[in-house]
C-alpha cells in the first residue's frame, strides 16, 4: 500500500481552485480558436491527462470528439525520460482531415510529445496542436511547439491531478511537489 499523500507531499504547488480557473480560461481560448473548425478531436495522452481532459472538455463550447493514445517513455534516471518512447495503445479512429489537439499532463524533456507529433503528422490531420497543463521548460531537451499551456512550473517532481507516483495519487485534486528522497520509478505513462 502506498503511504498517505501527506507523508510524501512537500507542498501544494497549484491548488484545485487555481487549476479550475485556468482550465476555464484555456477552454475559452480553444472555443474561440476552433469556432470555425469543422471537426475537432482532442487526443488525451494516457494516463496522466485524464483529469485535465475531463475538466477541459466541459469548458469547450464547440463540437468535438475525444480519443486516446497510451505512450510509455523510459528514463535513465527516475526523474528523466531518455527519448525511448513506445505506443501502448493506438488511436481508435483515423485523424485524416481532422483538427487535432493533443492534450497532455506535463512536458518535461519533450521527447514524448516530439514522438507523438511526428507520429500523428504522418496521418494528414487538417491541423495538429498541443495543449499541456504543465510545462517544465527548464528541462527541455527537444523543442516542441506548444499552443496552450496551463502553468509553467519549476524543475521539481510533481504529482496529483492525473500525475502519478507508481500509479497512485492520480485522484488528488491539486498538483503537489514530492518530498526529497521519495523513491520514483523509471517508467512514465
Ligand atoms: P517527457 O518525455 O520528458 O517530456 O516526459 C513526459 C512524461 O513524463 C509525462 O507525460 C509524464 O507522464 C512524465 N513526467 C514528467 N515529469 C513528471 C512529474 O513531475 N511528475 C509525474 N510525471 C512526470
Ligand atoms: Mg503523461
Amino acid at each position: 500500500m502506498p503511504p498517505p499523500y501527506q507523508d510524501i507531499l512537500d507542498h501544494i504547488l497549484i491548488d484545485s481552485e487555481r487549476l479550475q480557473r485556468r482550465i476555464a480560461e484555456i477552454g475559452n481560448e480553444i472555443s474561440e480558436d476552433y469556432r470555425d473548425a469543422h471537426s475537432l478531436v482532442m487526443i488525451g495522452i494516457l494516463k496522466g491527462s485524464t483529469l485535465f481532459l475531463a475538466d477541459l472538455m466541459r469548458q469547450i463550447r464547440v463540437p468535438h470528439m475525444i480519443d486516446f493514445l497510451a505512450i510509455s517513455s523510459y528514463g535513465s534516471g527516475a526523474r528523466a525520460s531518455s527519448g525511448v518512447v513506445r505506443i501502448l495503445m493506438d488511436l481508435r479512429a483515423p485523424i485524416e482531415g481532422q483538427h487535432v489537439l493533443i492534450v497532455e499532463d506535463i512536458i518535461d524533456s519533450g521527447y514524448t510529445l516530439d514522438y507523438v507529433l511526428r507520429l500523428l503528422s504522418t496521418q494528414q490531420p487538417a491541423s495538429l496542436s498541443i495543449c499541456t497543463l504543465l510545462d517544465k521548460a527548464d528541462r527541455r531537451e527537444v523543442e516542441v511547439p506548444i499552443k496552450y499551456v496551463g502553468f509553467q512550473i519549476p524543475n521539481a517532481f510533481v504529482f496529483g491531478y492525473g500525475l502519478d507516483i507508481d500509479e497512485y495519487y492520480r485522484n488528488l485534486p491539486f498538483i503537489g511537489v514530492v518530498k526529497d528522497g521519495v523513491n520514483l520509478t523509471q517508467e512514465h505513462e
